[in-house]
């Protein structure tokens, strides 16, 4: 327990920073949350969303895993995306990657990690899809980069592409998918994706309507 103490005692100041400037800050938020964001993003420690976008608690909902990627059968993910839009009923889901990410960059080499290699797989995927523009790009770490964007892009049209969320603007919802990318060494956040917000932005073999539950 000894080497937490920094932690622990870290986390005392702070709280006490907040109640020195908003008094009550604590107990109101401890009534309910309303977020309007869910953000889905990296596990990586330089990209903390709550705090990089400028939020307090309370304000954002939040997923993350290696190279923020939404796959179609991980419940996990899947089950905060439910529950971020039938009972939160988030406005806007953010899908964000950032430059430099270790997990894409895994998925342009072949070293082995065992079994992160099957999550990684992947952005392997996607590069694989995107391999004729990717490989002109010369500069190695460019072309990380590019893969970092375009796996943003395939993340945001994966979240389109959950029954559920297009259960939403069937129902005639509010909900808009954004793809965002981190640039670590400027602390700055940019769009990748235009705005998806209803069925008309998705393919259509990958529309699934009707009225079932879950
Ligand atoms: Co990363």
């Amino acid at each position: 327990m000894q080497d937490l103490d920094d932690l622990l005692a870290s986390n005392v100041n702070w709280a006490e920073s907040i109640k020195a400037e908003d008094p009550d800050f604590f107990t109101r938020l401890a009534e309910q949350q309303t977020p309007e964001y869910l953000w889905i993003g990296c596990s990586d420690s330089r990209v903390p969303a709550t705090q990089i976008s400028g939020m307090v608690p309370g304000e954002m909902f939040v997923h993350r895993n290696i190279a923020n990627c939404v796959v179609h059968t991980d419940l996990n993910c899947l089950s905060v995306i439910f529950y971020a839009i039938q009972v939160l009923k988030v406005k806007h889901i953010i899908v964000t990657g950032h430059y430099g990410c270790g997990g894409v960059r895994a998925a342009t080499e072949s070293t082995r990690y065992g079994l992160a290699d099957h999550w990684i797989r992947n952005i392997r995927d996607v590069y694989n899809r995107r391999r004729d523009e990717l490989n002109k790009i010369e500069d190695h770490d460019e072309r990380v980069n590019r893969l970092c964007e375009l796996n943003v892009e395939q993340q945001v049209a994966n979240v389109a592409h959950i029954p559920a969320v297009q259960h939403v603007w069937q129902n005639g919802g509010e909900l808009s998918i954004h793809g965002l990318i981190y640039g670590i060494s400027d602390g700055l956040l940019k769009r990748v994706t235009q705005p998806i917000t209803g069925l008309q932005d998705i393919a259509e073999e990958y529309h699934v309507l009707g009225s079932v539950s879950g």
